[in-house]
């Protein structure tokens, strides 16, 4: 095949790779507990499954605007207004399927060669795919375990120079657990607004912080000229199948990243983003149960993992992941993954697949039943492979 030299630039996500491979096990009659996949295992609350069932009687079934619907737009805002007491009208709102076009349209808007764009690492793996795709250098800023996975301030700011375009954060993080503390924030605010570059703040686990209020970097003055969030309905209403979420930027950025709509989706599915209404302003108390029922499975998972010998845990303060640091273990984190599939049926990701510092960790989504956490935690303690 004679693709574009672009095409071997794109990274992936492990976790989906993992997944097959899990399943093919499971073809082979082996049992596996599958602590991979970073989805709730809850079902999307009852009525929102009702308005999406109602909107496809009532004919959400065609094309709509690239942008979103004005009325789920405007439910946006006002919930994004509320929630970070900010100003946001729904012309700053783009919907798409699913939050990951956001970052994708988003980085590509930006990026372009010799330009730097600054993205956490261990993080997404696909905010540094894409930013490679763009063209432009993907700059790692380390997350350091000893600031529950936050950043060191001086070392980010080393980091930041003339070529600097964008700065992405992601707190509550994917693949640690940990959040950025507000003091971390506003100085991470202050160097982007000292040199006017804007940020992407993806907060697409906002309402899955157990111990702390959530902030968001839109609470430092100056940065919401400049501010991409990103947000959605996957993880808080236990939507990842429905595909909707939505970023919140300027205006100006707003129409071009609904461009990037316009040619490649069109737009989202209507009577997903009935749904989408229907989570924002019905009730919330079945995803209130959720992430407390999260938050219990964290602290039992966290607690046993921490007791077996050669891994050693934090207790995360968001998000659905535990990130282990297994250097006790004295193999590279690929190898254990491997081992714990193979040999123990648990099925996790190793922390490379979420960049180079992720070296030394393994993931685990905790979105699983306490049943299942309860025996993979006993599987992990009883396989001897590991200390071969
Ligand atoms: C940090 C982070 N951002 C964005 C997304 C994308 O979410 P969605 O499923 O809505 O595209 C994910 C999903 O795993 C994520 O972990």
């Amino acid at each position: 095949m004679n693709l574009s030299s672009k095409m071997s630039l794109l990274g992936t996500e492990s976790a989906f790779d993992v997944l097959v491979e899990a399943r093919a096990l499971e073809a082979q009659g082996k049992d596996i507990i599958h602590l991979e996949i970073g989805e709730p295992d809850f079902d999307t609350p009852e009525h929102i499954r009702e308005a999406a069932k109602k909107a496809l009687d009532d004919g959400f079934t065609h094309y709509g605007p690239a942008a979103g619907l004005p009325e789920l737009r405007e439910a946006i805002a006002a919930d994004v207004a509320q929630s970070r007491n900010i100003d946001v009208h729904p012309d700053q709102i783009v919907v798409t399927p699913g939050a990951k076009p956001i970052m994708f349209f988003v980085i590509l808007a930006y990026g372009e060669p010799g330009a730097e764009i600054i993205y956490p690492n261990p993080g997404f793996p696909i905010y540094e795919s894409v930013i490679k795709f763009s063209g432009a250098t993907p700059v790692a800023a380390p997350l350091l375990e000893e600031k529950d996975f936050s950043l060191d301030i001086d070392e980010f700011r080393s980091l930041v120079n003339d070529k600097t375009r964008l700065i992405i954060i992601n707190s509550p993080q994917n693949p640690t657990g940990g959040f950025i503390p507000p003091e971390d924030l506003e100085a991470i605010a202050e160097i982007a607004v000292d040199r006017g570059i804007p940020i992407f703040a993806d907060e697409i686990y906002s309402r899955m912080l157990y111990d702390d209020p959530f902030s968001s970097i839109s609470a430092y003055d100056g940065v919401n000229e400049d501010l991409i969030i990103l947000d959605g309905f996957s993880k808080t209403y236990a939507m990842t199948g429905w595909r909707v979420g939505y970023g919140v930027m300027p205006k100006d950025l707003a129409t071009q990243v609904a461009r990037l709509m316009v040619n490649s989706n069109s737009c989202t599915a209507a009577f997903s983003q009935m749904a989408g209404i229907a989570a924002l302003t019905g009730p919330q108390d079945e995803s209130d149960a959720m992430i407390a029922e999260f938050k219990r499975r964290r602290d039992v998972f966290s607690a046993g993992l921490d007791q077996i010998e050669g891994f050693s845990c934090r207790v995360p303060k968001g998000a659905f992941y535990l990130f282990p640091n297994v250097t006790g273990l004295g193999k590279p984190s690929l190898e254990i993954e491997n081992i714990l599939l193979q040999e123990a049926g648990v099925a996790s990701l190793s922390g490379t697949g979420f960049g180079e510092y992720g070296e030394g960790y393994l993931r685990f989504s905790y979105a699983n039943s306490l049943e299942n956490l309860e025996e993979a935690v006993a599987r992990i303690a009883a396989c001897e492979k590991l200390r071969d």
